[in-house]
């Protein structure tokens, strides 16, 4: 049997930390006199938090000092940091642990794919991270998704091919990714916004275990995509 990689997203996938990223980034918006709405923070998903920024203020119409940018980055952090301090394995998403524990104890890859920095510290703080054979975040990467370097060193990391490379994402930005890398994309929120995966779930829950089944017969994204759901 070959073995397959499974990537994960980490903020939004693994964990429910999407609303404390919309949360903290609000904060900073209203602070600047800057609207920010849930459509608006839908566009900053999967983004870099300097890229996550020039988008807010280009919004707002706003311009900064490179110093007052500085200022606002560590503000922004600090304020997510604060809800992620609280944070404990209540904030794993329904459906991940039995994800996780299904796909190792059939032999196969996992790892992380992720823009945050904060990557680790997350998956320590709820009791995840030795699940991951490798963890490609925020600090060793050179280009944000789209682009698919993320998830091509993740497939490098696990030594599995990309096009037997599976790879769970709930940002727009991050199934043109795993696309580009030509790796089985699995969206996980609303067809709305993420209509270019190869299938679209509403939850982690709703991986089954035949699902799982076919992701690991696939040979192919395109094998996968004959498939009617
Ligand atoms: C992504 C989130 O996973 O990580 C973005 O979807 C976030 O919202 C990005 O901006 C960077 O995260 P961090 O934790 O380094 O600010
Ligand atoms: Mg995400």
């Amino acid at each position: 049997m070959t073995t397959k990689g499974f990537i994960f997203d980490l903020d939004g996938v693994i964990v429910d930390t999407a609303k404390y990223h919309y949360m903290a980034w609000k904060e900073l918006a209203n602070s600047l006199g800057i609207a920010f709405s849930e459509a608006q923070n839908e566009q900053l998903k999967g983004v870099s938090r300097v890229d996550s920024l020039k988008k807010i203020l280009t919004w707002g119409q706003v311009t900064l000092s490179y110093q007052e940018f500085a200022d606002w980055m560590t503000a922004k952090n600090d304020g997510y940091l604060s809800y992620i301090d609280q944070m404990d394995e209540r904030e794993i998403l329904p459906g991940v642990v039995d994800l996780l524990s299904s796909i190792r104890s059939k032999g196969h890859a996992i790892a992380l794919g992720s823009a945050s920095k904060n990557a680790r510290l997350i998956l320590e703080k709820v009791g995840l991270i030795s699940f991951f054979d490798c963890i490609v975040d925020g600090t060793n990467l050179t280009k944000a998704k789209p682009d698919p370097e993320v998830f091509l060193t993740g497939s490098k990391g696990l030594g599995v091919p990309p096009n037997s490379c599976v790879v769970f994402e709930d940002a727009a930005a991050g199934i043109k990714a795993a696309n580009a890398a030509n790796m089985i994309s699995i969206g996980i929120g609303k067809k709305e916004f993420l209509f270019e995966a190869d299938i679209v779930l509403s939850g982690m829950d709703q991986v089954n275990e035949s699902l799982l089944e076919l992701l690991i017969q696939s040979v192919s994204k395109e094998s996968f995509n004959q498939y009617q759901f």
